[in-house]
Order: C-alpha cells, then sequence, then structure tokens
C-alpha cells in the first residue's frame, strides 16, 4: 500500500519562494521605472545599445550589414542601425521610464529633449591609441568609451548655449555607462591572441570604465548611474564556432565554453568591485551594477519555459552553416537565410541577440535595478 506523504513545511516553503523568484523575474508592471521620473538618459557602450551611430560613421559603419534588412525586420520593418531584428535593451528601459526611444548621437537635427544614445556597436572600453600599442585593431570604430564621452560634453555646450547653465546636477537624468569592453575581447581574440593573454587585459578595461563613471559623475553632474557588465559571450555563436574543439573539456554543463565565460566572470567581479570604491568614493551618487551575465544566464537556463526553442539555444537564427548556424564569412545579411520566428531565438546574428531576448533580459534587469536606483529616496 502506497502511503500518503503530507508535503513538508519546509518543501512548501521553498515551493512558494522559488514561485516568487520566479514571478520576481516576470515584471508584472511593464513601466516600473516610472517611479524614477527620469526626464533623461544618457547612454555609452557598443552594439548592445547603439540605435544608430555605427552606421552613421563613413566610410565603413555604413558599409556595415546592420545598415540593411534583415536587420530590424521584426519590429522596425527596415534597419536603424540596431544590431539585431528589434529593439534592445535600453528600447525597454526607455519605454518602461516612459521615455521615447533616444536618438543616436550622430543623427542630424535629431530631438534630444529626453537623452542622447552616444553608444557605438563595434566600440571598445580601451582608446584607439591604447589598443594601438597592445597591438589590437579596432577594424569598425575608433569610437571608443572616452570618444563618446567627448561627444556628451559637447552635447552639452551646444545644449547649454539653447538652455542656460548645465554645471547643475543631473537630477532627473539617468546615465548608464556601458556595457563595454566585450569588443575589446573579440578583436584580441580575432588578432590570435588566446583566453590568458586576453585575460591580462582585465585590469585596464575595468580601469577604463570605472574613468567613465568618474567622468559622468565629476563633469556630468550625474547622480543615478548604472553600469552593466559584459554579457557572457562563451555561449554565443561565434566564439562557440571559433573555439569549436572534440575536447569535452572545454565545455560547461551548459554547452558553452568554460575559459571564455569565466572571462567574462573574472571581467564582471572585477567591475563590481571598482563599483564598490567608486560608491566609496561618491556616497551621494546611486551607481547601480546591471548584471547583465546574470540576466542572459537566467534566459538561458530557462530558455523553454520563456517560449525559446531548446535546440536553438546556441544557433544564430540569421546565419548560415556549422553547428551553431554561423560562418564567419557569411554573416547575417540578405543573402543568408533568416529563421521563421526570431522570436523563438536567442541569438540573432550568432554576435547580438533577438528582441526577444533582449526583451526578457530589460525585464529582468529593471526588476533587478528598481530597488538598488532608490528612487522614492
Ligand atoms: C512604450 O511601448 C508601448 C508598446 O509598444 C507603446 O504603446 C508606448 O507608446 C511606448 N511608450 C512610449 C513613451 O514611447
Ligand atoms: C581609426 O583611426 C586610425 C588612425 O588614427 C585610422 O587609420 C583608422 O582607419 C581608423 N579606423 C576606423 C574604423 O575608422
Ligand atoms: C601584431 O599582431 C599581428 C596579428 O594581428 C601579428 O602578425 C604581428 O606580429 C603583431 N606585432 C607585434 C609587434 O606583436
Ligand atoms: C573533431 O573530430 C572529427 C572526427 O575525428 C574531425 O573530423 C573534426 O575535424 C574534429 N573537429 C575539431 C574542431 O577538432
Ligand atoms: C563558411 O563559408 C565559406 C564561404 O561560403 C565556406 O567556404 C566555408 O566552408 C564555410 N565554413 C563552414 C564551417 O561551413
Amino acid at each position: 500500500m502506497a502511503s500518503f506523504h503530507p508535503v513538508s513545511p519546509l518543501l512548501w516553503l521553498t515551493l512558494i519562494s522559488s514561485f516568487l523568484l520566479f514571478l520576481q523575474h516576470h515584471p508584472s508592471n511593464a513601466n516600473s521605472l516610472i517611479t524614477c521620473h527620469f526626464e533623461k538618459i544618457y547612454t555609452f557602450g557598443n552594439s548592445l545599445t547603439d540605435t544608430g551611430n555605427l552606421i552613421r560613421e563613413k566610410p565603413v559603419g555604413a558599409a556595415t550589414g546592420y545598415a540593411r534588412l534583415p536587420y530590424g525586420e521584426t519590429f522596425f520593418k527596415h534597419a536603424t542601425g540596431r544590431c539585431s531584428d528589434g529593439r534592445l535593451m535600453i528600447d525597454f528601459i526607455a519605454n518602461a521610464s516612459g521615455l521615447p526611444f533616444l536618438n543616436p548621437y550622430l543623427k542630424k537635427d535629431a530631438k534630444f529633449r529626453h537623452g542622447v544614445n552616444f553608444a557605438v556597436a563595434g566600440a571598445t572600453a580601451l582608446p584607439e591609441n591604447v589598443l594601438t600599442k597592445l597591438n589590437i585593431t579596432n577594424t569598425l570604430t575608433n569610437s571608443s568609451l572616452q570618444v563618446q564621452l567627448d561627444w556628451m560634453s559637447k552635447h552639452l555646450n551646444s545644449a547649454s548655449k539653447i538652455k542656460g547653465d548645465c554645471s547643475e546636477k543631473q537630477k532627473t537624468t539617468l546615465f548608464i555607462v556601458g556595457g563595454i569592453g566585450g569588443n575589446d575581447y573579440n578583436f584580441a581574440f580575432q588578432q590570435g591572441r588566446t583566453i590568458p593573454e586576453v585575460q591580462l587585459l582585465v585590469p585596464e578595461l575595468v580601469a577604463a570604465t570605472k574613468s567613465g563613471v568618474r567622468r559622468v559623475i565629476m563633469s556630468y553632474g550625474a547622480v543615478r548611474v548604472v553600469v552593466p557588465g559584459v554579457l557572457p559571450t562563451g555561449c554565443n555563436p561565434i566564439h562557440l564556432t571559433f573555439f569549436q574543439t572534440n575536447d569535452s573539456s572545454a565545455y560547461d554543463k551548459r554547452g558553452c565554453l568554460k575559459e571564455v565565460n569565466s572571462l567574462v566572470s573574472y571581467h564582471n567581479k572585477k567591475l563590481q568591485e571598482a563599483i564598490q570604491e567608486l560608491k566609496r568614493e561618491y556616497p551621494d551618487v546611486v551607481i547601480v551594477y546591471s548584471d547583465l551575465e546574470r540576466a542572459f544566464l537566467w534566459i538561458f537556463d530557462n530558455a523553454e519555459h520563456l517560449g525559446f526553442d531548446g535546440d536553438s539555444k546556441q544557433k544564430a537564427c540569421c546565419g548560415i552553416g556549422g553547428d551553431y548556424n554561423f560562418n564567419y564569412t557569411n554573416l547575417c545579411s540578405s543573402k543568408v537565410p533568416v529563421c521563421p520566428n526570431p522570436n523563438q531565438f536567442i541569438s540573432w546574428d550568432g554576435l547580438h541577440l533577438t528582441e526577444a531576448a533582449y526583451k526578457r533580459m530589460a525585464g529582468w534587469l529593471i526588476d533587478d535595478m528598481l530597488p538598488k536606483l532608490q528612487c522614492h529616496a
């Protein structure tokens, strides 16, 4: 006879708390950043955030595939310069703040009433002259974090001519500095550096981000700064293809590249330490780490539950060939097949994520950041 086992209180507690944890990552209120009353957002970074700067840089940026369909096909129905099929995390963050999409800085005659997007796809954390000393070439753009911060200075100068004083603290402005650094690593890998060699760059990259944060506080009056980390690119088709090996010990339990993801974790750990130092240095400024790593791995680990196709987690939606639907000499373009349902893919083109993945990540990140932003304080 089977006997009836009542569920133990401890198990109930575990079930309830995991349900609550689950709910916590499913934003019930999509406009939750509304309570922060941000009037403006200034953001700096790379292709995770660029809403149209790189494609306005001539000659290289304008010639990239990001300026053409199928980029943008899902939401905009035309290419905007976003490196995805649709919207990016920054678009969802702006929307959740009750603000329209941020215009890219290089868009002539654009309105910047609600902030500016200075991010450039391909941008590195380290400036061009420093990369040159390290024998690393950025083949896409020289608009590093430092250049983007210089643009901000120009922007404020021209804005202050119209509106007067700009030295005041930006009480209702959100600054997002990063995520940046991924491209420094990508270019180093592409140009033949090994993972241990690349690991040596971590302190310099973190220092570059840290000085960027310092600059928005000291020069631009930031009082709320979000600092995203770097993405676990060891799960991306581009790196999975580049480092593909028959040595199973190279992969973790997710099937992602162990060494690449440890590099990312190490970078993010050092970045969080730097943020702690900045918080001690500027106790009146709210500085929040935005955990792209955990947000991404949450999606990756719960892919099917979140509506993604479990068998395509490591495949590019737009791409061709190999185990990961990715081939570096045949990158996403109108000449390459696009999956019929990008909403079920995490990776869009092997390097960047789909709108569906960015939407989920933004939801997770907003929930995680909201209490830390201390909007009611
Ligand atoms: C936010 O997005 C929703 C859905 O796309 C849209 O209806 C709304 O107008 C957007 N809000 C702003 C401020 O743009
Ligand atoms: C970056 O600057 C260097 C010289 O400073 C130039 O040779 C190179 O073409 C530039 N790269 C891009 C992508 O514009
Ligand atoms: C710089 O890197 C290239 C490969 O990208 C290599 O061929 C060259 O030897 C390197 N130069 C130095 C001085 O290390
Ligand atoms: C893995 O092993 C197969 C069969 O032995 C071989 O054809 C293939 O080239 C190997 N792949 C790599 C990346 O070493
Ligand atoms: C990638 O594409 C090139 C050019 O079409 C082709 O020669 C090569 O075999 C492809 N590589 C893989 C791994 O499919």
